[in-house]
């Protein structure tokens, strides 16, 4: 994915933010496009203010002085526009890879409006060969990982490789909420509906990658422009 597609994508979305709106900020190399370019708006005086689903674009944003606000107070999210890792026809996505998913979802859930940019190549027309990324509580993480292990193989879905993300110092990855993720290797998710709410129903699962029914419309940057798929 190249760094023009992705900006195209951003500057396509910025068309949609008006004054007065409240935004959330998604987190990775895409939607820091959008940050960066929404801060250039923001110099120029439009009237937003933002809430964001992770430390790194929240710093990002403050640097460019784009207002902030307390997700706690912040009144409607008005919209929001994220990256994802894959994407399928029905704007199904996996979500994830930058481990910010958990804030990702909860924000893009309460969004009015979730919009996604991306390029080309996160299209895909079954969602899963993008690991995918589930969030869980440290305690008892062993016993989590077997547990999903298990409900894995309940659905059918044999031989799936379910990996502990580490750090760079070779240690489990922390995320902004304290928890650790595990990758699922699926490789093909034949039925992301199913095995998101079984996943749900995991104790120490804090949250998954799926997110279903929640995008409105997707933003496919080219290096000349882009072109949106909308539900
Ligand atoms: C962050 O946790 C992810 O959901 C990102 O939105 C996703 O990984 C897309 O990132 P890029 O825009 O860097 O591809």
């Amino acid at each position: 994915m190249s760094d023009i597609a992705k900006r195209n994508a951003a500057i396509e979305a910025l068309k949609l933010v008006e004054d007065g709106m409240t935004l959330g900020l998604g987190t990775g190399s895409t939607a820091a496009f959008f940050v960066e370019e929404l801060g250039k708006k923001v110099q120029l005086g439009l009237d937003v203010i933002c809430v964001s689903t992770s430390e790194v674009t929240e710093a990002q944003a403050r640097s460019l002085n784009i207002p902030m606000a307390d997700l706690d107070t912040a009144p409607t999210i008005h919209l929001t526009i994220d990256g994802a890792d894959e994407f399928d026809p029905e704007l199904r996505l996996i979500k994830g890879g930058g481990a910010a998913l958990l804030r990702e979802k909860i924000i893009a859930d309460s969004s009015d409006m979730m919009v996604v940019i991306t390029d080309a190549s996160k299209q895909v027309a079954q969602l899963g060969a993008f690991p995918l990324p589930v969030e869980v509580n440290p305690f008892g993480m062993a016993l989590t990982k077997a547990r999903i292990e298990e409900t894995l193989e309940i659905l059918g879905m044999y031989g799936i490789h379910v990996n502990v993300r580490l750090n760079e110092g070779g240690g489990p990855l922390l995320t902004d909420g304290g928890h650790h993720i595990l990758d699922l290797h699926c490789k093909a998710i034949p039925d992301p509906d199913m095995l998101g709410a079984v996943l749900d129903q995991i104790p120490g699962v804090v949250e998954h990658g799926l997110f279903l029914d929640i995008a409105d419309a997707v933003i496919i940057g080219t290096e000349t422009g882009a072109e949106t798929i909308a539900r």
